[in-house]
């Protein structure tokens, strides 16, 4: 049986703009609930993700890096809730701020920096980690956890991505 590493996938961006896309193709499936992590180094192109995303939920303001607000919120077809945790040192900072509540259920949660959680990470979640960053390239992968994000997958394939190998 294919495990779920096995089920992880890979997409190779060029550009920014290829990044935002794919990120607004994934967007179409997304349900309320739904938690994105979104790791890589700074500058990987994770705010890229969340612009596209966003884009993707209908959302019209500009998506901005929330680091001196911790989470933007913004209207779509969805909530989106835009959580950008690098400047946290602990998890317990950030569950004790309130920033994962019941109210991020009601829309989608994108997490920058999510290793800030720990062990509060939560075990529902897709996971996208970003690599690369000397030229335009980046690496793409993508892994479910738990339930209900391997809808991403299927709508990843047809956007592009690959099995990883
Ligand atoms: N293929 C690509 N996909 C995404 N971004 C790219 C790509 N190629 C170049 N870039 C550039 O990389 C930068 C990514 O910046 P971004 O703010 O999204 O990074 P980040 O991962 O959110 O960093 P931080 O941890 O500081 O928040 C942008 O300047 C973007 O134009
Ligand atoms: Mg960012």
């Amino acid at each position: 049986m294919a495990t779920r590493e096995e089920a992880a996938l890979e997409l190779d961006s060029g550009s920014p703009d290829a990044t935002r896309t794919f990120a607004a193709a994934l967007a179409a499936v997304a349900v309320p609930g739904d938690v994105l992590c979104l790791w890589g180094e700074l500058g990987a192109g994770k705010t890229v993700f969340a612009k596209g995303f966003g884009a993707g939920l209908g959302v019209r303001d500009t998506i901005s890096s929330p680091t001196f607000v911790l989470m933007g919120e913004y209207a779509g077809r969805l909530p989106l809730f835009h959580i950008d945790l690098y400047r946290l040192a602990s998890a317990t900072e950030a569950i004790d701020g309130g920033l994962l509540d019941d109210r991020e259920g009601t829309g989608v949660v994108l997490i920058e920096w999510p290793d800030r959680l720990g062990t509060a990470l939560p075990d529902d979640r897709l996971d996208v980690r970003i690599d690369g960053g000397d030229d335009d390239r980046r690496t793409l992968r993508l892994a479910a956890h738990g339930r209900g994000h391997d809808r991403y997958l299927a709508t990843a394939l047809a956007a592009g991505a690959r099995r990883a190998t």
